[in-house]
């Protein structure tokens, strides 16, 4: 297993599994192909139905049987695809949650628009799972700065950062420029991955993707402190993800607590860790204010945040191949 630690492998995913012992690892986040003749350089994404979901429940399987049982999984597809995944999941380890992570697609006709994926939340044992809960920063008015959510007279219990996350994500975006994307054709959102990651695990714990494409969990989560296993079938997209590691270090913090960036701002926080983060933020003493002022780091809170990238690199990972 430690040969598998903080890498990722160029392989079959189910090949590569094989490798990896029982209840070993803290959460598995999987996004396969969604078997909609996507191009891909190598994997051919067109698969006759049935095929296609025997394959996932193959691999699906696999997940469930390396995660510890205070683990989770996290699974990403289109709604049409996770239903199958629930009936399969149901049998084997315990509903958490559907999120729902809006994500505008090209109108189809004839249909509802599609509007979010899906990430299914199950854990290997509920009453032994381990789950922070997380805050978002509150949703205003581009214009007016005020909060767009009405909290009528219940202003003075407003939370200075933000409320906590709900099961339906509509504050993060699909990488749309080209000049935040890989050559991949689907490509996530760095802070999507470090959300999960932070909700999900602890410093120094083990997140494996066997679908790791240019590497998304694998920043996440050496960004955050943690440890990562990566699969992936192409060399390239392997390649690329190990050139962009080499230039990530685990300090994506204020102080000495983990929490996720986006442009330069706070996305997402661990409600436990809000009690000391506060030091770190100027905050309206009226907290009524909160309702038209936006909290901001304060001196202290920019002199111990860390830098999300460094420029010097570190010593990269060999290639496997
Ligand atoms: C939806 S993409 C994952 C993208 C990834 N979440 C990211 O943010 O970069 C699915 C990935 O699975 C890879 N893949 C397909 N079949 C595979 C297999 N059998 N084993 C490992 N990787 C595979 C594809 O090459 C592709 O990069």
């Amino acid at each position: 297993m430690s040969d598998y630690i903080n890498q990722i492998r160029q392989g079959d995913c189910l090949k590569l599994f094989k490798q990896i012992p029982d209840e070993s690892v803290d959460v598995v986040f999987a996004d396969p192909p969604f078997n909609l003749k996507k191009k891909y350089r190598t994997h051919h994404d067109d698969l006759e139905f049935q095929e296609y979901l025997d394959w996932c429940e193959e691999w699906i399987l696999e997940c469930l049987r390396v995660i510890k049982p205070t683990g989770s999984i996290f699974l990403h597809n289109i709604p049409r695809w996770l239903t199958y995944y629930a009936s399969l999941l149901n049998k084997n380890a315990d509903f958490r949650h559907w999120i729902s992570w809006e994500a505008p697609t090209a109108p189809m006709g004839k249909t509802l628009q599609p509007t979010h994926y899906g990430i299914l939340f199950y854990a290997k044992n509920a009453k032994q799972n381990k789950f922070n809960e997380i805050r978002y920063p509150h949703k205003r008015c581009r214009k007016c700065n005020y909060l767009l959510k009405d909290y009528g007279g219940k202003k003075h219990l407003l939370h200075p950062f933000g409320p906590l996350v709900t099961d339906v994500w509509t504050d993060i975006h699909r990488l749309r420029h080209n000049k935040y994307r890989d050559k991949h054709p689907c490509q996530l959102p760095i802070h999507l991955l470090e959300r999960i990651v932070l909700m999900s695990t602890d410093e120094n714990d083990v997140v494996l993707d066997p679908f790791s494409g240019t590497g998304t969990t694998a920043i996440a989560s050496k960004k955050l402190g943690r440890k990562f296993v990566g699969f992936e079938l192409d060399e390239e997209y392997v390649e690329a993800s190990l050139n962009k590691l080499s230039q990530e270090k685990p300090n994506s913090r204020i102080g000495e607590y983990w929490v996720s960036f986006h442009l330069d701002k706070v996305v997402t926080l661990r409600e436990k860790d809000w009690e000391s983060i506060e030091e770190f933020y100027s905050i309206p003493s009226n907290i009524k204010e909160i309702d038209f002022k936006r909290i901001k780091l304060n001196e202290k809170g920019k002199e111990c945040r860390c830098p999300s990238k460094v420029v010097e690199t570190e010593s990269v990972a060999s290639l496997p191949f």
